[in-house]
């Protein structure tokens, strides 16, 4: 396989890639090593170029070269899917078998205003393709995925860029002040809202960001394996830095979310129509920019297994 690797223009991270045949990707472990070497070497984020659309297989294939490949919420019972009469007894690849012959691939997330079977666009909310802040996704859980990948299918004319900002750049420019402040320090992540700001089902407005419900996590982590420490801030929304009084949290989640979403630490991704980014959850934040929900946009998204935060 002739991988070409070259940065991005106007960034100081990301990595754009050609040459990539997915489906033979298990076969070349040198190329799939090529490809995560690029991720830590440009902050993991990747924009792969095809220059068509890609089968579930092949977004599948390309998954796996970064992790297990882990199962669209919903899917399956445990995750993010409750027990169903008369499935009880069903192994987990018994249930992948029963949705595989409805047609239904078991990792694949759809995204966007658009029927899945017929491609055509359904009517949304404002809110549903408003601008959606810097985040991390999912990580209110004690495992947050690692990697995500998004493959375009449909693209609006204008609107519903990503943005993309390293967090390994934050790290490697974190004042001493703050970087003595965070020393040993864990934020809360809450569960409370979802990515375009909606109460999660079950969930209620906790009084203060010290009553959320949530999970902490190290503020500075490393990446295993690698050089890297990076920032992980997850959302500012109710965010809360452990055993510290409300108003010093806030102060100190304020000066490092300034700092961690500095201009120069950023990546606007403009979509091309078949592009793939993947992108590594422990070195990036990411954001959407509000997209006109006359137009369409229709992502195929997945991810793979998360693991536990790793304090550096
Ligand atoms: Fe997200």
């Amino acid at each position: 396989m002739d991988i070409d690797v070259r940065p991005v223009d106007g960034a100081r991270f990301g990595a754009r890639i050609s040459g990539v045949e997915p489906l033979a990707l298990a076969d070349e472990p040198a190329a799939a090593d090529t490809l995560r070497r690029a991720s830590v070497d440009h902050h993991g984020t990747l924009v792969f170029e095809f220059g068509r659309m890609l089968e579930v297989d092949e977004l599948n294939a390309l998954t796996a070269v970064f992790g297990r490949n882990e199962f669209a919420p919903g899917m399956i019972t445990g995750y993010g899917k409750g027990s169903v009469d008369g499935e009880e007894e069903l192994t987990v690849d018994e249930q992948v078998a029963r949705l595989k012959t409805k047609g239904i691939d078991p990792y694949l997330l759809f995204l966007g205003n658009v029927n899945p079977r017929t491609e055509e666009r359904v009517e949304t909310t404002e809110k549903f393709f408003g601008e959606w802040e810097w985040h991390t996704d999912m990580s209110y859980i004690p495992n947050p995925p690692t990697f995500t990948l998004l493959h375009s299918r449909q693209i609006p004319l204008e609107g519903g860029d990503t943005g993309f900002c390293s967090q390994v750049l934050a790290a490697q420019t974190l004042p001493d002040e703050l970087r003595n402040q965070v020393q040993g320090r864990r934020i809360k992540h809450d569960s409370t809202y979802s990515s375009n700001g909606a109460l999660r089902v079950g969930m209620t407005e906790p009084a203060t960001p010290i009553e959320a419900i949530g999970t902490y996590h190290p503020i500075l982590r490393r990446l295993p394996g690698t050089e890297h420490e990076a920032l992980f801030l997850g959302r500012r929304t109710n965010g809360y830095v452990e055993n510290l009084p409300l108003g010093e949290s806030e102060a100190l989640l304020d000066a490092l979310w300034a700092h961690a979403t500095r201009e120069d630490f950023t990546y606007r991704h403009t979509w091309q129509l078949g592009e793939v980014v993947v992108w590594d959850n422990r070195l990036v934040m990411h954001c959407r920019y509000p997209v006109d929900p006359s137009e369409t946009r229709f992502m195929w998204r997945t991810q793979t297994v998360g693991e536990a935060v790793v304090s550096a």
